[in-house]
Order: C-alpha cells, then structure tokens, then sequence
C-alpha cells in the first residue's frame, strides 16, 4: 500500500560530480514499508523554489539490516541536483512505494542478464540482490560514458559476474552495452534493462531476434506517479497506459517497439 513517509538522510555519499548515493531511514526506527525491485518512489523537492512536483527515483536498494532504502541520484536539473546536496540529518517527505516490479524467473537454471545504462543501473542493483538471493545467478552488463561514472561496482559484485562497456574504452570493452562480447558467449534465457530509450530499444531488439524474454524498466517523464496527471503515458500494445501504475516495468512483448 501505498504511503506518504517522512524519512531522514541517514547518509549522502557523494560518488562522483554526477551522481549521490542517498541513505534514508525512518525517523522513528520503524520498518521500512516491503519495496520490491523495479519500484519507485516520489521524491518531494521541498526547498527547490523551482520544482514544485515530486521527482521520481528507483528503488536502487533496501538493507533490511540496516532498515535503509537507498537511492542513486544523477544530477540533472533543479530538482537532482537539490537531493543531491542533501545532508545526514535531513528530513524528506517521499511516496511509496510506487509502480510494479520485475518477475523472477521459474527456474533457478535460467541464464539471467541484467542490462543497465547511466542512472538506469540503479535498479538492477536491488533486482540482482533480489534474484540471487531466491538463488539466481544474475549476470550484470553495466554501461557508461567513462569509467568514473560506472557506479557501485563493488556492490554488483556481491551479487553476481560484472561486465562493462565505456565509450572512451577506460573500463571493460569498448562500445555500447549491445556490443559486448558476452551476449555472444553465453546463452541467455532472461534479460532486464533499464537505461536511456534508444539503449533499451536496442536491447530489446536483440532480445527478440534472439527470442530471449525481456523485461525494460521505462523512465517516461513522470509527475504524479499514481495514474492521474497522465503525463507519463506510454502507446502498448493494449493501447495507451500510464507508465507510473502499468509499469514502470513492461515485458518487451507488450511494448511497439520491436522494428
Ligand atoms: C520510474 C523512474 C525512475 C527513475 N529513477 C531515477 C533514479 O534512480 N535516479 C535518478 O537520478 N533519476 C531517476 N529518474 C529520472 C529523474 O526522475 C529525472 O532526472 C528527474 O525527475 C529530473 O528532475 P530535475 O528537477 O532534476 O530536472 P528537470 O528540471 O525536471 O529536468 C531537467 C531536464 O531533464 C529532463 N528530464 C526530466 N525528467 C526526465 C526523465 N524521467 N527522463 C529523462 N529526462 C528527463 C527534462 O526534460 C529536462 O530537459 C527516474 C525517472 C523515472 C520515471
Ligand atoms: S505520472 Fe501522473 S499519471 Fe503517471
């Protein structure tokens, strides 16, 4: 169910200039609500003057031992680059949690691939705790510009093999995550991704030509987030829908975007 939470920054680790790893916890030390991989939360900018809706952002991780939901913030405007400079002991009113989430596989043989690209490996982090904890083996193929803007990859790490792509060639192969030689060498049967739209319509693509099940994470511009703005429609096969309460998460077959 959904809520309307007051939680406190329990931690702002500032990555790189682009991006902030944010830590919140309750104010009371109550359990945080259950959050599933693929949900998303809404952020309320409160002392932005410029930003009056709330901001969606992943659910990046839960550590349930630390009752902490994290969330990784890429500056882009107003609105991110506040959250950004947020500081321990901060209080922030958030929404959650919000849209549905990833399906895990039947099978514990399956050969998963986790695809993310820029912000969009913030997902996939909590997805591949999720999958390997019900006792996957995920893959994870993580795209960037550059080497410093490939983020937590110790912590991708703990949960599975970790292949990148750069543009510039500073980590891993060199190219689009598309082109990495691993999609050649193991048989997938599953892949997630979530990152910029031409990314993600490419992997899509591939999935299909290679009929392996794919799942995308959309990012549609949103507002709201709970099916009323209808500024975050998406056109699928079952006509036009709201990508903050159909989604974010769209298995490919639905989507108009194989070409
Ligand atoms: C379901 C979902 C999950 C997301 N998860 C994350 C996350 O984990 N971490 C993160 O940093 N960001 C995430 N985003 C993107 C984030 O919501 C936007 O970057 C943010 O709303 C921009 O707000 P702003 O005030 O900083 O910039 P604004 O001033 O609102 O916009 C600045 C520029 O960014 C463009 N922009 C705004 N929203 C988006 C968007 N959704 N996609 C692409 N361009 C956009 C605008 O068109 C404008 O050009 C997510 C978005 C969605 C829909
Ligand atoms: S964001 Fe308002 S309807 Fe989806």
């Amino acid at each position: 169910m959904k809520k309307m939470l007051d939680l406190i920054i329990v931690n702002n680790d500032q990555l790189n200039q682009n991006y902030s790893l944010l830590k919140l916890s309750t104010t009371d030390g109550a359990i945080l609500p259950e959050m599933y991989p693929g949900q998303f939360v809404e952020v309320h900018v409160a002392d932005s003057p410029t930003t009056f809706l709330r901001r969606p952002i992943s659910v990046n991780f839960i550590d349930k031992s630390k009752n902490e939901l994290w969330l990784l913030i890429q500056k882009i405007g107003d609105g991110t680059k506040r959250m950004a400079e947020y500081q321990k002991g901060d209080i922030v009113n958030l929404l959650l949690p919000l849209g549905n989430s990833f399906t895990s596989p039947e099978n514990t043989n399956s050969e998963l691939l986790l695809i993310g690209g820029g912000v969009g490996t913030a997902p996939m982090l909590y997805l591949g705790a999720q999958l390997k904890q019900q006792g996957f083996k995920p893959n994870f193929l993580l795209g960037a510009r550059s080497s410093e803007d490939l983020l937590q990859l110790d912590e991708f790490a703990k949960y599975g093999e970790v292949y990148t792509t750069t543009e510039d060639a500073s980590h891993g192969e060199k190219g689009y995550v598309t082109n990495h030689s691993v999609l050649e060498k193991k048989n997938f049967t599953h892949i997630y991704t979530c990152g910029p739209k031409p990314m993600m319509m490419a992997v899509a693509n591939y999935a299909h030509k290679k009929q392996i099940n794919c799942e995308v994470s959309l990012e549609n511009t949103m507002a709201c987030g709970f099916g009323v703005c209808l500024c975050c429609i998406e056109n699928t096969q079952r006509g036009n829908v709201c990508v903050c309460t159909e989604g974010p998460v769209f298995n490919i077959k639905e989507l108009k975007w194989i070409s």
